[in-house]
């Protein structure tokens, strides 16, 4: 079957960062099957090599590295997607990273990991990739930034997870502030707020989070690849060019119930 032209995307280029893991890996995967040529990046060079050899498999894939946590990670990360590509079709800002803990335990280090990492960098890296962003925006084909927010910047969960939830409601926030900076210049940003999926940071299998999910999501499951692959596919293509702005809980039902 013909793909249907509002969910082309097709000839695009993407840069998905933490592309090597979960979330950011079914994304990733999503767009190099539908012919986006897409970068993906993680601390790790040979991690993000190996990755992007398997997805090259479905389509074109080239792996990236640096630190996002790292005061130079953004820009370097951005000078080197710069010496490949002169634009920048679909940013997806997805790395992040956790701490949980009291506040009494809490240590300013993992504070300021988690706020680099989850929200500093979505902002640096949006700078310092302006340029291609701008070079691959139109009032036909806008640009798109999709921010991985979560539901937790959404709800307080029971247990104390400070950082994590600031930063993501933060995210949530900023992605607001980007949408109303750029939407005149037909770039699109939005943020996509997962429930659980399965990945380094959320285990599925295990007896809490199955107990969870059973507690809290209508929907009885948590997310799947295809879930997380319809919305952004969508946030990225023709059919979403009118969304900004937006954060979309990805839950089922989670957000909706409390
Ligand atoms: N899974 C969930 O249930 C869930 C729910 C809500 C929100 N989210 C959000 O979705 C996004 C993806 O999470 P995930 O669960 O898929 O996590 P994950 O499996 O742990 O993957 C995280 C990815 O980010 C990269 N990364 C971590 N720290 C980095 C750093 N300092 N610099 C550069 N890259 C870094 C990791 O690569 P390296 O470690 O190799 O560098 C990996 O590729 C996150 O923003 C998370 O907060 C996830």
């Amino acid at each position: 079957m013909a793909t249907d032209p509002l969910f082309d995307i097709s000839g695009k280029v993407a840069l998905v960062t933490g592309g090597t893991s979960g979330i950011g890996l079914m994304i990733a995967r999503g767009f190099v099957r539908r012919g986006v040529k897409t970068y993906i990046a993680s601390r790790d060079q040979a991690r993000s090599d190996e990755f992007a050899a398997q997805l090259s498999e479905l389509g074109e894939c080239y792996g990236l590295a640096a630190d996002l946590g790292d005061e130079g990670g953004p820009a370097a990360l951005a000078a080197t997607f710069a010496e490949r590509e002169g634009a920048l079709d679909i940013l997806v800002n997805n790395a992040g990273a956790n701490a949980r803990g009291s506040i009494e335990e809490m240590m300013i280090d993992a504070w300021n990991m988690v706020m680099r990492v989850n929200l500093g960098a979505v902002f640096f890296l949006t700078q310092q990739l302006l340029p291609q962003i701008k070079a691959a925006a139109s009032a036909e084909s806008p640009a798109r930034i999709i921010n991985l927010g979560s539901i937790g910047g959404l709800h307080i969960p029971n247990w104390e997870a400070h950082p994590y939830g600031a930063s993501k409601a933060a995210v949530h926030h900023l992605t607001r502030s980007l949408a109303k900076r750029f939407g005149p210049e037909h770039i699109r940003v939005n943020a996509i707020a997962p429930g659980p999926f399965h990945s380094r940071l959320t285990d599925t299998t295990s007896e809490a989070v199955k107990k969870s999910v059973a507690t809290y999501i209508p929907a009885g499951r948590p997310g799947t690849e295809e879930d997380i692959e319809g919305l952004s596919v969508f946030l990225a293509s023709r059919a979403g060019a009118f969304v900004n702005g937006s954060t979309i809980a990805l839950d089922g039902g989670y957000i909706a119930a409390l």
